[in-house]
């Protein structure tokens, strides 16, 4: 079989990282080429390169896919012309800005009859995959509650949600939308046939807000005072020099190219004067078919950047991190399963390519539907938790 052949439209963190899997599959997927403005595409690139995403799709290519890792505002133009192109799309989280955006993109999808991928790259991680067996399995009964914690981590959301392409709602979505879209499509996998019912959201931006700059604190971090930087968890040359774990946002990571980064970019603005406006926490309390409650949390003042969930059913409960999952059931032994993981999003990357490949090459146009129609009730759900929040009202369907 021949591989299936991809444009990549946006070589970013996440055009890159989809990009990859050209490398360690070349049977399977291959570039059919690469559009972005800025970035720098590999010297041995030997695909045809655009500058922008409507070149790409205007360049008339032969290629059976595009592979959507734009920023969010542009999610819902480029796949609906991916689509009357006739191209098969991956498209990243989330579908749309709006759920109109969403609506639109589903009604395409029907017209045309092919595939609409969205990343949710968790659901494909060995981690979760295995976390769903057993609660289908019904280990633990049936389930009354579940408590959900998406935690962050102060420098990744410093990074993403105060200084970077997520901090100002209206480029984009606001970080519930971005960031807790996959949680609630693992939600929604999580209680497969029941139906979200009831809606209240509470969050706000606490924190990175221009009255709690420190005194004396300068706009950007090397203009700041020694006595102020050394106090401040959020200085950019300690998130981004001092430790390592988040410089692969950059394309180059070299301790040179970080400083020059740290002073030229605005990932070297003072987190309180950033003009940001999305929330730092949000919490969002739901009620399913039958009486399920779930109550999702997200953080971003958290050391750890992890997932933690605590599922209760009527005959024991599991707790999950995202390392480990431990089952305890109220009769019989406990138990702990830790899943082998190796790869970006603990794997999830590499197989949602897999997944996308194997979609693209032999499923139906009504399989094509469900997979689109399944991560619409995530983004369903988030605009509902967003409506609720702005309007102060719980929301019933
Ligand atoms: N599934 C996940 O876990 C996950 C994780 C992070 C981000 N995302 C999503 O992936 C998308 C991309 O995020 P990212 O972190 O890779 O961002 P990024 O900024 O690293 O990449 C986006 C790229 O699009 C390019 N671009 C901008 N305008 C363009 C245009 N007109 N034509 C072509 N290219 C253009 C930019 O130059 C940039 O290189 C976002 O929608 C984000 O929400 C998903």
């Amino acid at each position: 079989m021949k591989p299936v052949r991809a444009i990549i439209l946006g070589y970013g963190i996440r055009g890159r990282a989809y990009s990859a899997y050209a490398k360690t599959h070349p049977d399977e997927f291959e570039i059919a080429g690469l559009a972005d403005p800025v970035a720098e595409f590999p010297a041995n690139a030997k695909c045809p390169t655009w500058k922008s995403w409507e070149a790409a799709l205007d360049a008339g290519v032969d290629a059976d896919a595009v592979v959507i890792s734009l920023p969010d505002r542009l999610h819902h133009k480029s796949c609906l012309k991916a689509l009357e192109k006739g191209y098969h799309v991956l498209l990243e989280k989330p579908i749309g800005c709006t759920w109109q955006e969403c609506v639109d993109i589903a009604e395409a999808q029907k017209r045309t009859k092919r595939l609409v991928l969205t990343g949710y790259v968790l659901r494909y991680a060995p981690f979760y995959k295995k976390l769903r067996e057993v609660i289908a399995s019904g280990a633990i009964g049936e389930l009354t509650s579940v408590h959900h914690l998406a935690a962050i981590s102060y420098g990744k959301a410093a990074h993403a949600y105060c200084r970077g392409n997520w901090s100002v709602e209206a480029k984009g979505t606001g970080m519930l939308v971005n960031k807790c879209t996959h949680d609630f499509d693992l939600i929604e996998w999580w209680t497969k046939g029941k139906r979200c019912k009831k809606i209240s959201s509470f969050g706000s931006l606490m924190h990175w807000r221009p009255e709690n700059k420190p005194a004396g604190a300068a706009e950007r971090c090397q203009d700041c005072p020694e006595q102020v930087r050394e106090n401040c968890p959020f200085d950019a040359y300690k998130i981004y020099y001092d430790r390592t774990d988040l410089r692969y946002h950059f394309a180059d990571e070299s301790d040179e190219a970080i400083l020059n980064m740290i002073e030229k970019s605005p990932y070297g603005r003072c987190v309180y004067a950033c003009g940001n406006d999305s929330v730092d926490h949000q919490t969002v309390l739901m009620e399913y078919d039958g009486g399920l409650t779930i109550i999702l949390e997200m953080e971003s003042y958290s050391q750890q950047r992890t997932r933690i969930t605590h599922f209760y059913g009527t005959r024991g409960e599991v707790i999950a991190d995202e390392h480990k999952i431990e089952i305890l059931p109220f009769l019989g032994d406990s138990t702990t399963i830790i899943p082998q993981q190796h790869g970006h999003h603990g794997g999830g990357d590499r197989e949602i390519m897999t997944e996308f490949v194997k979609l693209v090459r032999t499923a139906s146009p009504e399989r094509y539907s469900a997979v689109l129609d399944a991560a619409l009730e995530s983004h369903r759900i988030a605009f509902l938790a967003e409506e609720s929040r702005k309007t102060a009202r719980t929301i019933c369907d």
